[in-house]
């Protein structure tokens, strides 16, 4: 059964909650898991997200056990794990491709289904491939598959073209475990590639300068088991203060890390919104009324492609005319035809937005296309007259925890409803 979520909106959002786990963190630290060899890694702070249990459910099929239970999770990883990797798991989520790394350093070989394009983009994986190359990987593509092999991974400096995310968890991952040094230039500084360098240094890997754009890694024959808590989704946090903002509510999210979401907040105080920003919290003051502002996503620590649909929803509502620019995916904007039904002035030209503030958004039947696109369509909805329905719900619930709890507890008018799998928008 499918299920649609129904917003009435248009009513200030009050009260305060707790950010949860950081899914684009917890993902990779559990595909580290395969490195190690009869040892158990103890996550704290998962968030109970389907996107976790497609990468659980890839981890058992290749051997390993995963226990998880209100926020806590044990993954044991055997002695002799399965090298190829199941297409239909793998196909449901791009991040599966965490587990090439892994399983090359620890089996010597691999097999993953290209994953494809999706939504927001072709998004290849030829970085990750290119990295494992130059560290002696024979990598041969058929059949749709990766095919990888190598006896024993050697140490190499490798320059990334673009600071992809996925690409430096994977080489970072592979290069534990490989005989010799590692460098990885032009690495990704998101803190989420923190988050796995601290688990890997746990588990007695020797890696030095993460978050930053240099990464030396000094292969170790083995590594153990070990504990680590997964850090904030500030994603996820950013959308709730977007919340906040967007209905001039008084919304405070506590148990965050403001110093990871500096690029929104900074955006949010040029646009005219009242934050309190004190220790792990940040506050949404009453009454914001929100003026037009100008970005770009960029890399860490640039404004996140990840909260542009969120914040184009914002922008919608601001006074005058903002220019939204996506440098990181090629076609991250298909949450503007949905805006579009709710009222947003938004004009597309190639890789830009711009988007007029109008006075009020009504209600509509809208479909979320890809995860953050529907967050942006819950925001717009909670300011909206009237009532939106959202189909396709399934795409936020891969990234966003008890959401309708959440908006709830915060005095949001939110549902469920169960629909048919056909059934959408009437337009
Ligand atoms: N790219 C390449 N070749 C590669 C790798 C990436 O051309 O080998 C391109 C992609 O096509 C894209 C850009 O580089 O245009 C950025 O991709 P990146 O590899 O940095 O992203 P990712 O690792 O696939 C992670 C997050 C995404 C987030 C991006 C950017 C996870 C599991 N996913 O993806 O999260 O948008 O970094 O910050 O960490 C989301 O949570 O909604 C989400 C999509």
């Amino acid at each position: 059964m499918n299920h649609k979520l129904v917003l009435r909106g248009d009513r200030p959002l009050k009260g305060s909650i707790t950010a949860q786990g950081a899914k684009n963190a917890a993902l990779p630290v559990m595909a580290s898991a395969l490195l190690m060899k009869n040892g158990t890694l103890e996550l704290s702070r998962v968030p109970d997200l389907h996107d976790i249990q497609t990468m659980s459910d890839l981890l058992r099929n290749l051997g390993a056990e995963v226990h998880f239970s209100e926020g806590k999770m044990n993954i044991v990883t055997p002695d002799q794990l399965d090298w190829a990797t199941p297409p239909a798991l793998v196909r449901k989520m791009r991040a599966s491709s965490l587990v090439l790394g892994p399983l090359l350093a620890r089996c010597h070989r691999a097999v993953l289904p290209l994953p494809g394009g999706c939504a927001i983009g072709s998004r290849p994986i030829d970085l990750h491939l290119k990295g494992l190359t130059k560290m002696g990987a024979e990598i041969r593509l058929e059949h749709g598959s990766v095919h990888a092999e190598a006896s024993r991974l050697k140490g190499a400096r490798i320059y990334l073209d673009f600071p992809s995310v996925g690409a430096t968890e994977n080489l970072l991952m592979a290069a534990v475990l490989a005989e010799g040094e590692t460098v990885i230039e032009n690495a990704a500084r998101e803190p989420e590639i923190s988050n796995l360098a601290e688990t890997l240094i746990r588990m007695g890997g020797q890696i030095d300068g993460d978050g930053t754009g240099t990464i030396r890694v000094k292969g170790v024959e083995e590594l153990h088991g070990t504990e680590i808590t997964i850090i904030p989704d500030r994603i996820e946090a950013s959308t709730y203060i977007l919340a906040g903002a967007i209905t001039g509510g008084d919304v405070t999210v506590k148990g965050m890390e403001p110093e990871h979401l500096e690029a929104l907040l900074a955006k949010l105080e040029e646009a005219g919104a009242h934050l309190s920003i004190q220790g792990d919290c940040v506050r949404t003051l009453p009454d914001t009324l929100l003026s037009a502002v100008s970005l770009k996503t960029l890399p860490y620590p640039g404004f996140p492609t990840d909260l542009q649909p969120q914040i184009m929803a914002a922008l919608c509502l601001a006074r005058g005319t903002s220019v939204i620019q996506e440098r990181v995916f090629e076609s991250r904007f298909l949450h503007v035809s949905e805006l579009k039904r709710m009222g947003c002035q938004i004009e597309l030209q190639g890789d830009t937005a711009i988007i007029t503030g109008v006075e009020h958004l009504t209600g509509a039947e809208v479909r979320a296309t890809d995860l953050r696109a529907g967050a942006a369509l819950v925001l717009a909805g909670l300011a909206a007259n009237g009532y939106t329905c959202i189909y396709q719900m399934g795409h936020i619930q891969r990234g966003y925890e008890n959401m309708v709890e959440k908006l709830r507890s915060l005095g949001g008018d939110v549902e469920i409803v169960p629909c048919d799998e056909n059934e959408g928008p009437k337009f």
